[in-house]
């Protein structure tokens, strides 16, 4: 890329977000400074080791820092001064009452406020409550001390985690929100070897997006799990059902797998937030009250099931298999599958888990079970398995050797991703959802 198309970006908060788009900006040829309060992050990446598990991720970071377009710092007022754009990528945790929390927002402005030294565009990736493109201005023009002009734009980020490197390359569209056509000419060009549709519009509308597409995807998810419940009434098999609503393309195939509900650091959150959006501005959205009921309520379902099956679950020994929000990721936030083996825990069950990524950040939040090498010492001796993330590993499982290990031949399978047939013959007594 010439210099002159070579843009020069400041990344500020350096997550699962930030560090993918600071190496995939870096990697369409941009110099991207990821910068970060957290100095152990940062002397570690500065170091080569990536501490999130992402496909192609650290593949990118590596080639883009030996290509010197990619760089770590944690002194931020520095690398804002040094860039045109500005990346706002920091957490946007719940509050106590469900709202997203905007204090670490807050305080980048208030950095970028300090650091300001000539025109910065000013984008906002972290998912935050209509108006808050608003307000970052307020706080950089009433905390800067010398005039600057800059602009702020909305630019909600919809990579999903596991396949995040290709989101970020190959969205399916590109929002930007902003009242600057100055601004929209430069973060056009800053997006330009991507190629997407890309759609303009005011900044509260861009906002509005990001909240109004993971609720429907939410929807989405709890409407397939409670046609699971009446499908398991009724007789007849989710996958089926998800199958012939899929062919129709005003409905589509994606997220309509029947499971223990949704969870990460995204749609939960985003939920609540919406929910306090529409409360505040005087709407009740009942139908996306439900959709988090549904959600609560089929993670107690699977527990149910094993609980069931056993006649009980105090002292029984219990195989977990996955603890990941989702396969291909080593986050666990809001996991359902986390939240499952909690409630095994708290009904007296003994638990020892697996999951291939997950592990490490689940220790911690599972202080009452054990953790295994692998998934047959984790279903060695148990009453019952109970998967509960889709890892591609467990559907190639030796299920005869598995067989052999267990006390009793449970297997309750919250992701539909095994053949019960296959299992029946082994001898397991299988549980799916909605089949
Ligand atoms: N994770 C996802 O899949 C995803 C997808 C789309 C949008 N989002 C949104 O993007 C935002 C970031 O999410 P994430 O998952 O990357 O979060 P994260 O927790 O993985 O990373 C946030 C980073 O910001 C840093 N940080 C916080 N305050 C800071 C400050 N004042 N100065 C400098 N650094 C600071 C933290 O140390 C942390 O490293 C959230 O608003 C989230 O809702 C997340």
């Amino acid at each position: 890329m010439s210099s002159k198309t070579k843009m020069e970006c400041c990344v500020i908060g350096t997550g699962y977000v930030g560090l993918v788009t600071g190496a995939c900006l870096a990697d369409l040829g941009h110099s991207v400074t990821c910068a970060d309060r957290d100095k152990e992050k940062i002397e570690s990446l500065s170091r080569g080791r990536v501490l999130i598990f992402e496909a192609g991720l650290e593949a990118i970071v590596e080639r883009n820092v030996a290509s010197r377009n990619l760089g770590f710092t944690s002194d931020i007022r520095r690398a804002i001064a040094s860039c045109e754009f500005i990346f706002i990528t920091v957490d946007t945790p719940p509050d106590a009452e469900g709202k997203a929390d905007l204090a670490n927002v807050d305080s980048v402005a208030r950095e970028i406020a300090a650091a300001i030294n000539g025109y910065k565009v000013i984008i906002n990736k972290s998912t935050v409550p209509v108006g808050s493109t608003r307000r970052v201005q307020r706080i950089i023009e009433e905390a800067m001390e010398e005039y600057h002009e800059f602009d702020v734009v909305s630019n909600p980020e919809f990579l999903r985690e596991g396949t995040a490197v290709s989101d970020f390359l190959k969205p399916a569209r590109i929002v930007i929100g902003s009242d600057s056509q100055k601004a929209i000419m430069r973060i056009t060009g800053l997006y330009r070897r991507i190629d997407a549709p890309l759609l303009v519009t005011d900044p509260v509308s861009a906002e509005m997006i990001k909240y109004a597409s993971n609720a429907f995807l939410a929807t989405k998810v709890s409407y397939i799990n409670a046609i699971a419940n009446i499908c398991e009434a009724v007789g007849a098999d989710v996958r089926e059902v998800s199958l012939g609503m899929g062919y129709d393309e005003r409905i589509g195939f994606e997220f309509l797998k029947a499971g223990p509900g949704f969870g990460g650091s995204c749609f939960p959150k985003d939920c609540r937030a919406l929910l306090a959006i529409s409360g505040d501005s005087g709407y009740d959205f009942n139908l996306l009250e439900g959709v988090l009921e549904v959600n609560q309520e089929q993670q107690e379902r699977v527990v149910a099931k094993v609980e069931r099956a056993l006649g009980g679950l105090d002292g029984k020994n219990i195989g977990v298999l996955g603890l990941a929000f989702k396969a291909n990721t080593d986050d666990i936030r809001e996991s359902p599958a986390v939240n499952v083996t909690r409630m095994l825990l708290e009904k007296g069950a003994r638990v020892t888990a697996y999951d291939p990524q997950a592990m490490d950040n689940a220790r911690q939040a599972l202080p009452g079970a054990g953790f295994a090498e692998d998934p047959y010492q984790a279903v060695q001796g148990a009453d019952a398995m109970v998967l509960l993330t889709e890892w591609d590993e467990f559907k190639w499982l030796d299920y005869g050797r598995a067989r052999e290990l267990m006390e009793s031949p449970l297997i309750v399978d919250a992701r539909n991703c095994l053949d019960p047939v296959v299992l029946r013959k082994l001898g397991f007594h299988y549980e799916g959802v909605g089949r």
